[in-house]
């Protein structure tokens, strides 16, 4: 039995489908309730204009939809507003059974197409801020939004209607068949949960996208997954905007150090160093013992620090799991212009200290060119004061001291 498509504005129909079952999204998010991949059909008299479609597995549900509620010669054109595959696996069937409906994507999306496609002669149209399309009684106008949440996403606005499509923006993975944000179950966690994984490594990115939404007047967010919020659509863009926004004390740079330790020696060395950079001025230096700190915590931690040093024993030629367990947590933060570093104490090979510095280059984090800071077994007053200096120095560049950095 197939559920009917749901109006959610004047001739604009819901024809999502629903993934109740699925609990790990894109390897990295845990969805505990489900998730929707969310698909809109507009119909006007002069065609029928289909808006993202879903993931292949879903298709059947998705094709009940369009045949309850248009003909497929009816279909003008097909709006991708992102091409993962959550959203453009019912694409080639669509273009099958709709040949001459046109499909528009953003330029960035022509060289995924037919990669994600594997169909050839594909009738694409590129769009972009600023374009728009007029088909009957409604009026959508395109806009580019960037890495939101691949490098090709778009969102479009209904003037008629004041609809936001907002793509993957102000989505969550939270089934619930009410699908109105007035209905369904509290979903707050879920909205936050994927702003946190999806949006903010690309937070500035968000700051544009917020720019450019602004010039609308948006009484209706139609997203890609979870619920559509139709009751005080504000609130959600303000939390968007709050959440983008750092806050943060002018003029003082935060620098945290991380550190592990199985005998004190390494703790010794990041307790000098925080000696060190605590006497430059404007710097806040705190440290945090990496064996007992969770991950939502070393995520908000690395998130408002403008630096951060990594200290770690080395054990069996490496650094031991915690430090890979921090360094893993990058992916969810923008790096940009965060400086990093990393010491340590050894036996006699010393390999965590490079290792770990290898992996924050190849992350594109700011990494100064000081020596790299180890010391054998146990840290005496000279080597002390060597990490109290390293301190100094890394606090000094963090404070906008100028230095040649390798960002090989
Ligand atoms: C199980 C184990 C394995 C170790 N493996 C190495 C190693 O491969 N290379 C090395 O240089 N030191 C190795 N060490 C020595 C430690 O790195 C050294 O004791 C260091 O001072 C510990 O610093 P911490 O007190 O901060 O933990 C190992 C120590 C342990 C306990
Ligand atoms: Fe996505
Ligand atoms: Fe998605």
């Amino acid at each position: 039995m197939h559920p009917l498509p749901i109006l959610l504005a004047k001739d604009i129909y819901f024809i999502g489908v629903f993934d109740p079952d699925i609990r790990t999204f894109d390897i990295v998010m845990k969805t505990a309730n489900g998730s929707s991949y969310n698909a809109y059909l507009i119909k006007t008299d002069e065609g029928v204009i289909i808006v993202d479609t879903v993931k292949k597995e879903f298709q059947d549900d998705f094709f009940h939809h369009v045949d309850a509620l248009c003909s497929y010669e009816e279909i003008k054109y097909v709006i991708i507003h992102h091409i993962e595959p959550d959203h453009s696996g019912a694409l080639p069937e669509l273009i099958r059974r709709a040949p001459h409906a046109k499909v528009l994507i953003s330029p960035q999306a022509t060289m995924m197409l037919k990669a994600l496609t594997n169909t050839e002669e594909i009738n694409f149209e590129t769009i972009w801020t600023n374009k728009q399309l007029k088909l009957g009684d409604k009026t959508i106008s395109f806009l580019t939004t960037p890495y939101l949440h691949w490098p090709e996403t778009m969102s479009s606005y209904v003037h008629e209607d004041k609809l936001l499509f907002s793509g993957d923006v102000f989505g969550s993975h939270y089934y619930d068949k009410r699908l109105f944000n007035d209905k369904v179950g509290d979903f707050s966690y879920a909205f936050t949960y994927y702003y946190d994984h999806i949006m903010r490594p690309f937070q500035n990115y968000v700051r544009q996208a917020l720019k450019l939404y602004e010039r609308f007047d948006i009484g209706l967010i139609a997203p890609l997954h979870g619920p559509i919020l139709r009751e005080n659509p504000q609130y959600y863009i303000q939390l968007y905007t709050q959440w983008s926004h750092k806050q943060k004390q002018s003029g003082q740079k935060i620098l945290s150090i991380f550190y592990l330790t199985s005998y004190k020696n390494t703790q010794e060395m990041a307790q000098s160093i925080m000696e060190g950079s605590e006497s430059v001025e404007g710097i806040i230096t705190n440290m945090y013992d990496l064996a007992s700190i969770e991950e939502p915590n070393m995520i908000k931690i690395l998130e408002e620090s403008d630096g951060f040093l990594i200290g770690s024993p080395t054990i069996n030629a490496d650094a031991p799991k915690p430090v890979w367990d921090l360094l893993s947590c990058l992916m969810f933060l923008e790096k940009t212009g965060k400086c990093a570093g990393a010491f340590g104490s050894y036996g006699w090979s010393g390999e965590a200290v490079e290792h770990i510095l290898s992996r924050l280059k190849s992350l594109k984090l700011k990494v100064p060119p000081l020596e790299p800071l180890k010391i054998k077994l146990i840290p005496n007053t000279i080597e002390l004061q060597a990490c109290y200096n390293y301190g100094v120095e890394f606090a000094q560049i963090l404070n906008g001291k100028m230095i040649e950095i390798d960002m090989a």
